[in-house]
């Protein structure tokens, strides 16, 4: 298993080109199901959950196809793939395929919209909590289908098609309002859904929807109304940059003071923890090609934070806003409430002489003035990168192990941070 090598105590300074977004790239891949025309996405992160996906819809029958490097296309920018459903072969989705990645339950959407049938395996929990689907199948039940659940899979019918109905959401759910946004594409009738999510990654659905002919207003709003059409046609569409691997390439920058140009990144998408990381001791400014993130040597600061759903600041920065602050000059206090179990880095980042209290939902960072370089580990995706800000700065060596976690959602890491003067390798093996 790879492992990544750190040796803390240099600054970052250069740019770091931000890549497609995985938590956009995955749903927008899923709505390729929706049509029997093609799909092309460009600007598609090279990720192994991309990758995991390419084989789920594969098994229903996509035809995938890599585009060659076009001319002034830089070294290493994101794949554009063309995906075609033309005929949907396997209406199931098995537990070894979903069991490995969440978002792939979400192809209940489409398959049970365009075929009146699918069968895919529940989820089952994951290390950041138990991350139920009641709100997907009650949304399901609203546009009509009939769901049943045996021996680990949800069966969802509609022989007849999905209709049209009123989705009020008691809860805001990304992934629920990406499987309701697309199941009613294909609605007879309209479709009103309150409580929706306003993460850009909707937006990001909903724009690719519409090129495909679906007729949506309001995404980025709590009420997204959808117009059911009989068929979508195919498209071209590209994947907006990743919120979160920017927020938290600045966090890093921030915690090991540099200036650092995150080519791509989107500002409007990170006004949140943009404010928090000026807290804390920032200096960022937008600029045409992206966000400038810089620190002097000044001390950080520490902060009071909750999580929130859009466009409050997001749980997937919040394991990298503590690595940050536990070096701040005073104590932090940072509130998870979108996930109950998502605090597995707080016993790692005391391995590198952290100072974090535990209470429910809230964790006390009692900032510490050096930490010490450890070996490491850690069971999802952005715990493992807090990991990595922890080890920019400290002493000596750190080994993260596990790195799995980390290819799931940051498309060469050690690269891009080496590239700004980090010392940082991948181990292999
Ligand atoms: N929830 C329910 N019932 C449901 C669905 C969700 O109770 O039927 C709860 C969840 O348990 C959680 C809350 O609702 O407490 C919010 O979960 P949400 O459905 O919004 O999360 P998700 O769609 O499964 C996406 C991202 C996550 C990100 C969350 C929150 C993707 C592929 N995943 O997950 O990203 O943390 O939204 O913003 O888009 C990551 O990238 O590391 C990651 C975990």
């Amino acid at each position: 298993m790879d492992r990544i090598r750190i040796v803390g105590g240099a600054r970052l300074n250069g740019t770091i080109p931000i890549s497609g977004a995985k938590n956009a790239a995955l749903p927008l891949m899923i709505a390729s199901l929706l049509t029997d025309e093609t799909l092309t996405l460009a600007n598609l992160p090279r990720l192994a959950d991309v990758a995991q996906l390419k084989r789920i819809l594969g098994n229903h029958g996509v035809d995938m196809t890599v585009a060659g490097k076009r001319l002034g296309e830089a070294e290493l920018s994101g794949e554009t793939v063309h995906l075609t459903a033309r005929t949907i072969v396997d209406t199931t989705a098995p537990y070894e395929l979903v069991s490995a990645m969440r978002a792939s339950f979400w192809v209940i959407g489409p398959l049970v919209a365009r075929e009146g049938f699918a069968k895919v395996s529940l989820p089952g929990g994951c290390a950041i909590g138990t991350r139920p689907v009641d709100l997907f199948l009650e949304a399901l039940q609203a546009l009509g289908a009939e769901i049943d659940i045996e021996g680990g899979y949800v069966i969802a019918r509609a022989p007849d098609g999905l209709k049209g109905a009123h989705v009020t959401f008691p809860k805001v759910s990304v992934g629920a309002t990406h499987v309701t946004l697309m199941a009613a594409t294909l609605a007879k009738g309209e479709t009103i859904i309150e409580n929706a999510a306003r993460e850009p990654e909707v937006v990001d659905l909903a724009e690719c929807l519409i090129k495909m002919g679906a007729k949506i207003t309001g995404a980025g709003t709590s009420t997204i109304r959808i117009e059911g059409v009989t068929r979508l046609n195919g498209a071209r569409h590209s994947v907006m940059p990743d919120r979160i691997e920017a927020g938290t390439y600045a966090m890093a920058v921030t915690m090991t003071g540099g200036d650092v140009l995150l080519e791509g990144a989107r500002a409007d998408d990170l006004k949140r923890p943009i404010e928090i990381l000026r807290e804390v001791g920032a200096e960022i400014t937008e600029t045409n090609e992206g966000l400038r993130v810089y620190r002097n040597g000044a001390d950080l600061k520490p902060v009071n934070i909750s999580t929130e759903p859009f466009p409050g600041f997001p749980t997937d920065l919040q394991a990298q806003l503590m690595a940050l602050v536990t070096r701040a000059e005073g104590t932090s206090v940072i509130r998870e409430t979108i996930f109950e179990n998502r605090f597995m880095h707080v016993q790692e980042l005391a391995r590198f002489g952290a100072e974090i209290h535990l209470d429910g939902q809230n964790a006390t960072v009692v900032g510490v003035p050096r930490l010490k370089g450890a070996p490491v580990m850690a069971t999802d995706l952005r715990a493992s990168v807090s990991l990595v800000i922890a080890g920019l700065v400290a002493e000596g060596e750190t080994i993260v192990n596990r790195v799995y976690h980390l290819d799931r959602g940051f498309e060469r890491l050690e690269d891009k941070l080496s590239r700004c003067g980090a010392t940082i390798e991948r181990i292999s093996g």
